[in-house]
């Protein structure tokens, strides 16, 4: 059954017909009809970490809002809170003892920036840029537009930005050919210490560990964060990781940025942290950042309506412990590693370039030529081929594109619930199979 949207609501697509969601359980999706569907993408983009329907989350929302949702704040501090704040700085790196919580990624990534802008100003630095990657999505506010680097979001509203600092993104299989991976990877290091040179105004970098939706899982290169890490400390600049997707156990550890040192100052969380149950983001920062705003005696300037409210917190308990109690991390190591491996089988089909990422956060790169990395004829957008042909084969997957020139290229993100089984990951092995090997017929 089609819907048609309602013309009341500001609409994202005039054209297209939705079909009505009804319910989720575990990782499954049903629609209107009684259709099953894997949530392969993690409800577009790697939200869904415990599952649909849990009884465990679901419960926790309806008595915490029964007892108490928000409170007075200015006169008020919350237990659900104290608590909550609690567990995540323990499931957080060594150093990170502090944390703040909003209502998802943009905000968390926007008060990240204020929070490092405001420590560096404490300091006596008046520096007002903020550095990250071309080709890396960190929200939806004008500000956090400004800063991401995806053209395609970005590029409507660029008269409204004050232009902060890019430098190239980090994509191992898209090298150029002639550059050994080290070569590659001096000379991401060597930009970036120019504009680094060239830019004494900037107080932070922010990056994704492995970049999501924009570049489908690109892990960077063996010691990228490390050289970038040593650069920050040496010029005082912030490093803030968004784990609003890698986060909370989807690359198989507890935070994206474990895969390769503890080299972060403040940490964006997002998705995951929630599963979707309640809208919830965090900020979690090192020491050293806290104790300058406490030295300074000046409180942290941000805040809204829904900061730190109990009903979030105790949601995001809920959700925590689920995740510590059922292994969740390991699972996503072990599940991904397996689901990764019969991916790679996928390279059979001419059309499948790459294979990669961690976890259950997983990247598929469609190229016309395996040996050239061709891209496929843009107009023919592969990337929505795919994803329609897995629709048919019940499996729920977000096709993207952007990886070559940020417009040009088709991949795909997967990013299933951290609960899902081997058996469930042949399902989508043998499914994403069939929708790509049609795919590559169709445009053959
Ligand atoms: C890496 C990353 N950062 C930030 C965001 C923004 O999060 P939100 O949509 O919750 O505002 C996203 C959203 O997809 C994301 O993928």
């Amino acid at each position: 059954m089609q819907h048609i949207i309602n013309s009341q609501l500001i609409c994202a697509d005039y054209e297209k017909n939705y079909p009505l969601i009804d319910h989720g359980k575990g990782v499954y999706l049903y629609d209107k009809e009684g259709r099953e569907y894997i949530d392969v993408s993690g409800c577009t983009a790697a939200v869904t970490h415990v599952g649909h329907g849990v009884e465990e989350v679901s419960k926790v929302l309806y008595d915490q809002s029964k007892k108490l949702a928000v409170h007075p704040t200015h006169l008020f501090y919350n237990e659900e809170l104290e608590n909550y704040l609690k567990n995540i700085c323990d499931f957080a790196p060594a150093g990170f003892n502090h944390a703040w919580t909003i209502c998802g990624g943009t905000e968390a990534v926007e008060n990240a920036i204020k929070l490092a802008y405001q420590y560096q100003k404490t300091k006596g630095l008046n520096r007002t840029k903020v550095l990250a990657r071309w080709g890396s999505y960190h929200g939806n506010s004008l500000t956090v537009l400004d800063v991401g680097g995806l053209k395609a979001r970005r590029s409507y509203y660029t008269d409204l930005m004050v232009g902060h600092n890019h430098v190239s993104h980090c994509l191992p299989y898209r090298k150029p050919e002639d550059q050994t991976l080290k070569e590659y990877e001096d000379s991401l290091i060597n930009e970036f210490q120019k504009e680094i040179d060239n830019n004494s105004e900037i107080f932070c970098f922010l990056a994704e560990p492995f970049v999501g939706a924009a570049l489908g899982a690109a892990g960077p290169t063996e010691n990228y964060f490390k050289r970038i890490s040593e650069i920050c400390i040496k010029h005082d600049i912030v490093l803030i990781s968004d784990e609003v997707m890698t986060g909370f156990g989807r690359t198989g550890l507890k935070f994206g940025m474990d895969h390769f040192g503890n080299y972060a100052d403040i940490l964006c969380c997002a998705k995951g942290i929630n599963s979707g149950y309640f809208p919830l983001g965090a900020v979690i920062a090192k020491d050293n950042i806290y104790n300058t705003l406490k030295d300074s005696s000046r409180p942290f300037y941000s805040g809204q309506t829904y900061s730190c409210i109990p009903l979030a917190a105790a949601v995001g308990n809920a959700n925590l412990e689920y995740i510590k109690n059922h292994s969740l991390v390991e699972n996503s190591k072990n599940v991904g590693q397996y689901l990764k491996s019969k991916l790679e089988l996928l390279k059979e089909i001419p059309c499948v370039g790459d294979i990669r990422g961690e976890g259950l956060f997983l990247g598929i790169e469609f190229v016309s030529n395996q040996k050239t990395k061709a891209v496929i004829e843009p107009s023919l957008i592969f990337n929505k081929i795919v994803e329609r042909n897995a629709f048919k084969e019940g499996l729920i997957t977000y096709g993207c594109r952007g990886t070559v020139e940020y417009s040009k290229g088709d991949h795909m993100l997967l990013a299933p619930p951290l609960i899902l089984t081997s058996e469930e990951a042949d399902k989508i092995y043998l499914g994403l199979k069939s929708a790509i090997t049609q795919g590559y017929k169709e445009i053959s």
